[in-house]
């Protein structure tokens, strides 16, 4: 299905919606959950969790969104996180300015394009202002950070533009406290803030949105000494180049050269494996390896891995080697000591500053390539069914009294409540029995209970199968653990 008809389920399901939209100032580009986001959203992270923080024994940490100007003093954001924008002389209307050539010229403009040349390609195909057609100013830089004011007198702070700034600053410490070995990787899921020129896209495009990251702080001379990637070696990847379209195993790509080491793709693998368990269509996923000009200012080495959706090829998570980009920052501004002890190399020298390579993923994005991917059409039977995986679906079961007959709902209320500690689960006695299937099956319930007047005479309940409609019959005494065991993550 469409970007469209996501967003129109999504609204009128309260999966997600503009935030203060009853104002009239409400700013463009943020959005909040409803009950079935929140719920899709905490499932999202528990399998995050599942295959990637707990699979690697990864630290997990929840720090503060605002965070210091020295920060971003030493993380190079205060000089470097810009956006190219353009005026408009005449209107004054604030375009970002690569987004503008690109879409005028039908391109990709790169990440690190020079003001110079863009002001080049604005004069040499005379880009003027979309809504006025006046004249456009000279390129000039966007900081990006929302900066905040701390107490009474003032002090200067930012909302964090990337929520990685947390783990680096809290690296010494956690390495110390929690008696670390390299490689070690640190995670993280929580709110980052970029005041975007051009939000847009609901979900797409967002000035306030959830990252889960994770930073893989290794020994640059020790990237190929991973001992779990035999665990992954065989995980089929599909890598995009600047040599075309490679589908390789993680331990093929490493020895054809496609990934630089190991360390790179074992992480890659994990990843590919959790996303080809979120209900995305793998065969429209992809690790583009990006040319240098397209790589942000810390990655030295970097793969967007990408979905393809109505709306183009979306970025859902940067894959970033930072190498020693942000230690070594956080390390000269703050004059802590970042260096850890690793095995000897053979030099005598057994102190490291670590590398880092990130995967920082877009919870927002993710999602709403799941919606997309999930949504289908079922003409035959006339209904819109959103096929998410059970282990990520809002409302798991519903359970529906057949008919209205005092006895039967009363035994349907049994069933509920008998569920609803351990399974999400939404009781409906509301319109006819098609219609709270209809209801259920397009915000993605698997199961469907029912209660009829056999219930009452032997004690068994139907479940109903979202995808084919099967319908088996199960004792109630036996009901909670056959839910339990369908809806286990894999
Ligand atoms: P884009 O090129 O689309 O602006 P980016 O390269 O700036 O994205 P990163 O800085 O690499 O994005 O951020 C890591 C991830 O965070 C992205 O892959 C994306 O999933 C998510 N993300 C970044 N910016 C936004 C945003 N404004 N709204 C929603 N998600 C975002
Ligand atoms: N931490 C990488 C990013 O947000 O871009």
């Amino acid at each position: 299905m469409n970007y469209d008809a996501v967003t129109e389920l999504a609204l009128s399901r309260g999966f997600y919606f503009p935030s203060c939209e009853i104002y009239a100032d409400a700013q463009a580009g943020f959005w909040e959950y409803g009950p079935l986001g929140v719920a899709l959203k905490n499932r999202y992270i528990e399998l995050w969790r599942r295959e990637l923080v707990r699979r690697d024994g990864m630290l997990e940490i929840d720090g503060s969104q605002i965070m210091s100007k020295s920060v971003f003093i030493a993380s190079g954001h205060l000089d470097s996180f810009n956006d190219p924008i353009v005026r408009c002389m005449k209107c004054s209307s604030v375009y970002r300015a690569d987004r503008l050539v690109g879409e005028v010229i039908n391109t990709v403009v790169p990440e690190r394009i020079g003001d110079e040349e863009l002001y080049t390609l604005i004069q040499k195909h005379n880009i003027r202002c979309p809504k006025c057609n006046g004249e456009l100013s000279k390129v000039s830089r966007f900081n990006m950070m929302f900066k905040v004011s701390i107490g009474a007198d003032g002090s200067e702070a930012y909302l964090r533009p990337e929520t990685c700034q947390s783990i680096f600053v809290d690296f010494a410490r956690l390495f110390k406290v929690m008696r670390c070995k390299l490689p070690i990787a640190i995670a993280q899921v929580g709110k980052s803030f970029r005041n975007e020129i051009a939000p847009r896209q609901s979900l797409i495009r967002l000035r306030e949105f959830y990252q889960a990251e994770i930073e893989v702080f290794c020994n640059p001379k020790r990237l190929d000494e991973i001992d779990r990637f035999d665990e992954v070696k065989d995980v089929m990847l599909r890598i995009q180049d600047s040599n075309g379209m490679h589908e390789v195993t993680a331990s093929s790509a490493v020895s054809r050269g496609i990934i630089p080491n190991r360390l790179i793709a074992y992480y890659l693998a994990l990843l590919n494996e959790f996303y080809s368990k979120t209900g995305i269509d793998m065969g429209r996923t992809r690790f583009r390896r990006l040319a240098d000009d397209e790589k942000a200012f810390y990655a030295t080495v970097a793969y967007d891995f990408e979905v393809e959706t109505s709306l183009g090829w979306l970025e859902l998570v940067a894959c970033n080697y930072r190498s020693d980009h942000d230690l070594k920052g956080h390390m000269q501004v703050s004059k802590e000591n970042m260096e850890v002890m690793d095995a000897d190399d053979g030099s005598g020298n057994s102190k490291v500053l670590p590398h880092v390579f990130e995967l920082s993923m877009g919870v927002e994005r993710s999602l709403y390539c799941i919606l997309e991917h999930s949504l289908y059409e079922d003409m035959e039977n006339d209904r819109l069914v959103l096929r998410l995986k059970p282990y990520l679906a809002p409302i798991q079961v519903g359970v529906l009294p057949i008919v209205k007959k005092d006895e039967v709902e009363a035994k349907a209320k049994e069933v509920f409540k008998m569920l609803r500690k351990d399974i999400d689960a939404f009781y409906d006695d509301s319109g006819s029995i098609g219609r709270r299937y209809r209801r259920l099956d397009e915000i993605g319930t698997p199961y469907a209970i029912t209660i009829d007047r056999q219930t009452l005479d032997d004690g068994t309940v139907t479940i109903r199968d979202r995808d084919t409609m099967q319908q088996v019959r199960v004792r109630i005494d036996d009901l909670k653990d056959e839910l339990l065991r369908r809806l286990k993550m894999p």
